[in-house]
Formats: structure tokens, C-alpha cells, sequence
């Protein structure tokens, strides 16, 4: 992907420097520019440095077309990466509801993150895309999706050489359907750019980074955050379970809408996979993974929580987000003025 245009001061500094310098020989350059203050009132919607944090973390991915691969571990980006993370990580601990797990075996585990999955009482976004979506508002829930959709289980395969045991198999077992199951061209990513190119729109993964506001930056920065620290291993078993366990349903709501606005196969794919594979997930994930993983070292177990209470929490910011806006009549993208450098 290309780098995306900068959103503040902590952005412009880094992307310019992304742009600009190689790793090796401009230490100095660095040095004096990557100290800029972070200020935000809420980072989770800080377009300046969930931007940031979003490039920072790119660079373990796939990268950017026009910058060298050297600065993935380079201590100056590194640093900087690990103040935002501070800040992110606290935000996101205070968002999270109080965890009140009550120690038990796998199975009561799943159960709780069932009822946690059943209360979750964020706003329906997926009931508005089956009942009231326009196609325009269809389109922008697919380039909110996208910014993971289009990388969908990299950030939980970071877990993988984390875990042990039974965690660790449940894991595997996701991931494998996930990928593909090891048919050219099943990858989940692979069907959602499918979807997405059926309505018209450009399946490259980062395509519409500058339409995207920092809550949606700030879910899938979420995942790169629990994904990249091994301390955090309980936090993205966390989340990975409780995405299974709230899928399902969800999923066919979409698939439903979809086929409301006249679509069918191969736009509808994606979510008629998701119905199925996610019905046997969501017991993989709740038992086998979270369950197997507490019962392996029960000391995990208020992190597995917390990782999945903040999917809740963030993923909830993101419906409202988009709720509030279509509701209004509104785009729930970046506007052009927004998307004017600063
Ligand atoms: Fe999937
Ligand atoms: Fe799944």
C-alpha cells in the first residue's frame, strides 16, 4: 500500500520521515524529529495518532510501497510506537467493563463469554444493513471492514508460537479455515475482496486508509497491539473469541441485506461462509481456545476477559459511529474538508 496523507503534527513527522530517509545513515534525523508531544483528549479518536500507530504497525505487516523494510525494527519508531501504545492501552483498560470472571473449567469459561457475547448491547449494525442500508451506506460499511477484512487473522496469527496446548490447537483450527483451508483463493480476505470489488469498489488492501476515522483505526490498531506483545497473548485469545462468538447471526444479517439490495453470489459469500464456519468456531473458540488457554494458566484469565470486553467496547464506538452518521444522513467516511492537510 502507499503511505496514506499525515493527520497532524506526530503523523506528518513520521510519514515525511518514512518518505524521505533510509534507516541506516539519517539516525540523527530521526532522533530530533520523533519527539514530537502526543496530545490528544481521547486517543481512540485521535486521527493524528491512531494514523500513526496504524503506519507504525503496517511496517510488521505488508509494509509500504516507498519505504524501506529496515525501519520495521528501527529503536527510534519503535519508541515512539510504544508511547502511543501507553496511552492506547490505558484508554482502552478504562473503556473496558469490569471484568467479573468467575474462575471455572473451559466450559464455564465459553459460557461466560456467551453471556458476555449476549449482552453485548452495542448499537446493531448489522440490523441496519439487513433492514435500511442504501447502497452508498452498504459501500461504507464495507470500506470500514476493509481495513481488516482485507488482512482477516493476521493479527491473532502473531499468537501462535505464544500459546500452548489445547489454546494453542483451537487457535490453529480457526486460523486454518480462516486462511483458507488450504484452497487458493478461500481466504477469508480473499472472499471480502470479492465483496467488495461486486460493489464496485477497489479490493487493495489500505485503498481508502484516508476515508477511515480513528475509531475504525483505533479497532484494527486493537488487534496489533494484543497481537504484537507476547504479555498481551491472553488479551488477543480474548478477542479472537469473542469475534467468533459474536459472528454468526451477525453475518446473516448482512448477507441478508446484501441479497435485499440485489445482490447474491459472489458478493454474499463472505457472510454466508461466516454464518457457518462461525457457528463452529464460536465453540472452538469459547472453549477450546479461551477455556483451554485459562485452564493451561489460569493466571490469563482477567487478560482473556479484558481482550474481549474491549472488542466490545471499541467495535460498539465503531457502530455508533457509523449509526449516528447514516441516521443523520451523513457519510460516516472522512469528509474532503476533513481530509485537507493540516
Ligand atoms: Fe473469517
Ligand atoms: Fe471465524
Amino acid at each position: 500500500m502507499k503511505l496514506p496523507p499525515q493527520r497532524g503534527p506526530v503523523s506528518a513527522e513520521l510519514i515525511d520521515l518514512l518518505r524521505t530517509f533510509a534507516p541506516e545513515n539519517d539516525q540523527t534525523a530521526c532522533d530530533d524529529r520523533l519527539v514530537v508531544p502526543l496530545e490528544s483528549e481521547d486517543i481512540l479518536f485521535s486521527d493524528d495518532l491512531q494514523l500513526s500507530l496504524f503506519v507504525l504497525y503496517e511496517l510488521h505487516y505488508r509494509g509500504f510501497d516507498e519505504v524501506d523494510e529496515r525501519w520495521e525494527w528501527n529503536p527510534q519508531l519503535l519508541a515512539l510506537r510504544a508511547r502511543i501504545e501507553e496511552q492506547f492501552e490505558r484508554k482502552l483498560r478504562e473503556i473496558a467493563m469490569d471484568v467479573s470472571y468467575v474462575p471455572g473449567d473451559a466450559q464455564a469459561v465459553a459460557q461466560q463469554l456467551f453471556t458476555l457475547a449476549n449482552d453485548d448491547g452495542g448499537p446493531s449494525v448489522s440490523n441496519f444493513i439487513a433492514r435500511e442500508a442504501t447502497l452508498e451506506q452498504a459501500q461504507e460499511f464495507l470500506i470500514h471492514k476493509s481495513i481488516y477484512q482485507l488482512k482477516e487473522a493476521d493479527p491473532h496469527s502473531w499468537a501462535i508460537p505464544r500459546l500452548n496446548g489445547r489454546g494453542k490447537s483451537a487457535l490453529m483450527e480457526i486460523q486454518f479455515d480462516e486462511y483458507g483451508a488450504g484452497r487458493p483463493g478461500a481466504m477469508h480476505s480473499e472472499l471480502f475482496a470479492l465483496t467488495m470489488r461486486g460493489l464496485e469498489l477497489d479490493a487493495e488492501f489500505g485503498a481508502y486508509i484516508d476515508r477511515l476515522p480513528a475509531i475504525t483505526l483505533a479497532s484494527v490498531n486493537m488487534m496489533s497491539l494484543f497481537g504484537l506483545h507476547r504479555r498481551l497473548r491472553g488479551c488477543i485469545a480474548g478477542h479472537l473469541a469473542i469475534y467468533e462468538m459474536t459472528s454468526s447471526i451477525p453475518n446473516a444479517r448482512y448477507a441478508r441485506g446484501f441479497r435485499r439490495l440485489g445482490f447474491d453470489t459472489p458478493v454474499t459469500d463472505y457472510f454466508d461462509e461466516h454464518v457457518e464456519a462461525d457457528a463452529v468456531h464460536e465453540q472452538i473458540a469459547g472453549r477450546d481456545l479461551a477455556g483451554g488457554l485459562i485452564e493451561y494458566d489460569p493466571t490469563i484469565a482477567t487478560e482473556v476477559f479484558f481482550g474481549a470486553q474491549a472488542a466490545c467496547a471499541v467495535d460498539a464506538l465503531v457502530g455508533e459511529h457509523q449509526l449516528t452518521a447514516w441516521r443523520s444522513g451523513k457519510s460516516s467516511l472522512r469528509t474532503a474538508t476533513e481530509r485537507m492537510p493540516a
